[in-house]
C-alpha cells in the first residue's frame, strides 16, 4: 500500500516529441486512477515513466517519500499489464506467471503457491498448464492481470487491460478489477480511451488532451463540472453549439444564437460559465439527455427553437437530431416519448440554465 506522486512530469521523445507536458497528479492508498484520453495523448507514456520503463526530461515520480525517478523498473514494486497484454505465446499458463517470481530469485516452494494464488483471484486455478493459444482473449487478458498481481506490488499499473473483451465481458471485468484492487489493498493507474469505463471503474479520473492534463477529479466531478469544453465533450456524447456572451450578471449570461436566414437573434439562457466574459464567442456544451421536447412555445421555460431532421427510435430513448435557426445540428435523446415527435416538426428544446456549460476562449 503506498501512495503515488506524479510532479511536473514532461517526457519528450527524440528530442522533439513532447508526448507529456509538466503533468502532475496524486493517487491516494487504495484508490484507482484513470488516465483518460484520445489515442496519442500520451496515457501510455506516463503509465510506462511510472513503471521504470521511460525516464522523464523533467519532474519526479514518488513512491511514498521514496523519490523511483531513477529506480529501475524491477526495483519499484510494480505490476504492470501492458497495452494489448501480450503474455508469452511459448509458456504455459503457469509459467507465464512464475517467471516475475524467478526474476526476483523467490524459492519455489513460494513461487507455486503465489502462482496458485493469483490463477485463484482471477478465476483461472484450472487453468496452469494451458497453453496461451489454448485460451479465449477474456482468459488471455485474465493471465495478464494474474502476471501483474502475483508479484503482490505496491502499485499496480494497468494499460487498457479490457481493450480486446467483448462488452459483456469488459464491465463483468471492470467490477473485478475494482473488487480486487480494494482487497488487496494496491493502488492503483488504470489508462483507457473509454469515458464510461473510465466513470465506472475509477476514484480520481485524471483527462488528458496532446501531453496536457486538463482536469482532474472524481467520476461525479469530471461529469457534473467539466472546467473545459474538451473535457465537457470527451466525457459523454455532447452538442456543441457557437453563441456570443450579450450580457452576464454574476454567474448568469444571455448567450445569442443568429438565425442563418433573417439574422434575428435568439436568445438562451446559461447559469453554468467558465471563463466567460461580455460579447465573447463561447462554446456551449449540452448533452443529448438533458434537453427536453415540447410543440409548444412557453415563455417560463429556458428554450430554443428546432426543426426535426431525423428520428430514430432505440427503445428506451428517441434519437432526434434536429437543426438551430443558425443551422448547427443537435442530437437529443428523449426518453419520455408522451408526445409524437416527426420528421419536419418545429420543436422547442428547453435545457435547465445551470446544465448549459458555457466556456469562454480561454477555456475550450
Ligand atoms: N518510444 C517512442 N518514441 C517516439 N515517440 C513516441 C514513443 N512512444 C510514444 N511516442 C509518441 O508520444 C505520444 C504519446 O504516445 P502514447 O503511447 O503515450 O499515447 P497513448 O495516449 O497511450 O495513445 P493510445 O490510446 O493510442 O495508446 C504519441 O505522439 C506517440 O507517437
Ligand atoms: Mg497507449
Amino acid at each position: 500500500m503506498v501512495e503515488v506522486r506524479v510532479e511536473n512530469l514532461t517526457k519528450i521523445f527524440d528530442g522533439e516529441v513532447i508526448a507529456v507536458q509538466d503533468v502532475s497528479f496524486k493517487v491516494e492508498e487504495r484508490q484507482i486512477l484513470t488516465l483518460l484520453g484520445p489515442s496519442g495523448c500520451g496515457k501510455s507514456t506516463i503509465l510506462r515513466t511510472i513503471a521504470g520503463f521511460n525516464i522523464p526530461e523533467k519532474g519526479r515520480v514518488l513512491f511514498g517519500d521514496r523519490d523511483v525517478t531513477h529506480l529501475p523498473p524491477q526495483d519499484r514494486y510494480t505490476g504492470m499489464c501492458f497495452q494489448n497484454y501480450a503474455i508469452w505465446p511459448h509458456m504455459s499458463v503457469f509459467k507465464n506467471i512464475e517467471f516475475g517470481l524467478q526474476i526476483r530469485e523467490i524459492e519455489e516452494k513460494e513461487r507455486k503457491k503465489r502462482v496458485k494464488n493469483a490463477l485463484e483471484s482471477v478465476r483461472m486455478e484450472e487453468y496452469g498448464e494451458r497453453m496461451p493459444n489454448e485460451l479465449s482473449g477474456g482468459q488471455q487478458q485474465r493471465v495478464a492481470l494474474a502476471r501483474a498481481l502475483v508479484v503482490n506490488p505496491d502499485v499496480l499499473l494497468l494499460d487498457e487491460p479490457l481493450s480486446n473483451l467483448d462488452a459483456k465481458l469488459r464491465i463483468e471485468s471492470r467490477q473485478k478489477i475494482r473488487d480486487l484492487v480494494k482487497e488487496m489493498n494496491l493502488t492503483a493507474i488504470y489508462v483507457t480511451h473509454d469515458q464510461a469505463e473510465a466513470l465506472s471503474i475509477s476514484d480520481i479520473i485524471a483527462v488528458l488532451d496532446r501531453g496536457h492534463l486538463r482536469q482532474i477529479g472524481t467520476p461525479r466531478e469530471v461529469w457534473e463540472n467539466p472546467e473545459n469544453a474538451f473535457v465537457a465533450t470527451f466525457i459523454g456524447e455532447a452538442n456543441t453549439i457557437n453563441m456570443v456572451a450579450t450580457s452576464i450578471d454574476g454567474n448568469s449570461a444571455h448567450l445569442e444564437l443568429k438565425d442563418a436566414e433573417s439574422g434575428k437573434a435568439h436568445t438562451f439562457k446559461s447559469e453554468y460559465l467558465k471563463g466567460v466574459h461580455l460579447n465573447d464567442k463561447v462554446a456551449v456544451v449540452i448533452r443529448p439527455e438533458l434537453m427536453f421536447v415540447s410543440k409548444s412555445k412557453d415563455p417560463t421555460l429556458n428554450q430554443i427553437q428546432a426543426k426535426v431532421r431525423s428520428v430514430m427510435y432505440f427503445g428506451t430513448f428517441e434519437r432526434i437530431v434536429a437543426v438551430l435557426p443558425d443551422q448547427t445540428d443537435v442530437v437529443i435523446h428523449r426518453f419520455d416519448q408522451d408526445i409524437p415527435i416527426e420528421l419536419n416538426d418545429n420543436i422547442f428544446i428547453h435545457i435547465n440554465p445551470k446544465l448549459v456549460y458555457t466556456f469562454g476562449p480561454e477555456n475550450l
